[in-house]
């Protein structure tokens, strides 16, 4: 772990624009991206390449990539604090991936668990799917990052990336700091079914939904047949995991106490998240509206960013080109 003092951290995360972001990403990510823009060279990018493994329609990506803009803005990314972009503004980052590439073993990448999981889904098994923890890595190396926050699923391919760079470093010399994944106290949420939740398993609880779709969707969280009578177990109950994100230690406590119990049914447990939920998200959703009412607005956001990330970009990328024996700049 290199060793660099907590002012001059750079922290470094991407998000998929690949559907509406959920409580998961919000708990397990965003939450700590918006706490640590103030601590440090903070970089955020909405991975639009990354995407393309499950996304191939161009008028999605376009709607994707602005609302993951969009909610990021309304949560409360501060774009004169953080370099907020969008990875295909960058395309230095493919370049890497490819150098990368050839210092990657192939053992590494095929012991790769959620490539294993996207293809069980039914995801189609592309080559650009098997390679997706080298351009990840890409990412995370270009801008010489030291902390990646990012929910537990990610933690693998952090790993495989300070693979990559220790690799890297032994056969060109020192010139990635080997990055390290950092967790949040959602690092796994489940989803209304209990399993993680996740926008290609359809168990989410979108950031900005509202009103009655919103009810819907808290109501339907699945539960145990326990009767309204009968003591119920809060550690085993998905509604009391969720509701526990929003809730202080007393007030986690005291629903605990009414679980065990008995006489409460989960539909009470349901409400009390469900207010949860409008009262914390209520401010974002009101800015995000108003944002989203400048068109402009998230196109200029994303272009400022892309410009400072790339200018970093290119620099590390003369380090690397000239330290595997190419001219340090293409030749323009
Ligand atoms: P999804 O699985 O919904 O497609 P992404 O893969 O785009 O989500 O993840 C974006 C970020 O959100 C990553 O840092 C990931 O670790 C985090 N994340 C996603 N789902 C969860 C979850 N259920 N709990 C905690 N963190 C999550
Ligand atoms: N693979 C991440 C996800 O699905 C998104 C991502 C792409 C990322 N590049 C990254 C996260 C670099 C952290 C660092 O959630």
């Amino acid at each position: 772990m290199t060793k660099v003092s907590a002012a001059r951290k750079r922290f470094l995360s991407g998000i998929q624009p690949s559907g509406k972001l959920h409580l998961g990403n919000y708990f397990g990510a965003i939450k700590q991206h918006i706490a640590l823009q103030s601590e440090g060279t903070s970089l955020y990018f909405i991975a639009d390449y990354h995407a393309l493994t499950t996304v191939q329609d161009p008028k999605a990506m376009r709607e994707y990539v602005r609302d993951v803009a969009l909610d990021y803005l309304a949560l409360g990314l501060d774009p004169e604090q953080a370099i907020f972009f969008r990875h295909s503004d960058v395309p230095e980052v493919t370049e890497l991936a490819w150098i990368l590439g050839t210092v990657t073993n192939m053992g590494l990448l095929e012991r790769a668990v959620s490539y294993k999981e996207k293809i069980d889904k039914g995801i189609e098994a592309s080559v650009g799917l098997f390679t997706y923890p080298v351009l990840m890595a890409a990412d995370i190396l270009i801008y010489r990052s030291h902390v990646v926050p990012v929910g537990r699923d990610q933690v693998q391919h952090i790993e495989m990336t300070a693979d990559m760079a220790g690799k890297f470093n032994r056969a060109y010399g020192d010139i990635f700091p080997i990055p390290t994944y950092r967790l949040d106290q959602g690092a796994k949420v489940p989803g209304i079914d209990g399993q993680k939740m996740s926008k290609s398993y359809g168990n989410t609880i979108e950031i900005f939904a509202e009103g009655k779709p919103l009810r819907k969707t808290v109501m339907s969280v699945v539960t145990d047949s326990t009767s309204v009578a009968d003591p119920k177990d809060p550690e085993k109950c998905t509604v009391f995991a969720l509701y526990g994100l929003f809730a202080c230690e007393e007030e986690k406590a005291a629903l605990a106490v009414r679980y065990r119990a008995g006489g409460m049914g989960y539909g009470e447990a349901k409400q009390a998240l469900l207010e949860k939920i409008d009262q914390f998200f209520g401010p974002a959703r009101e800015k995000r509206k108003q944002l989203a009412a400048d068109p402009g607005y998230v196109e200029d956001v994303l272009r400022a960013g892309a410009r400072r990330a790339r200018a970093e970009a290119q620099e590390t990328m003369a380090l690397v080109r000239e330290a595997v024996g190419f001219n340090p700049r293409p030749v323009g």
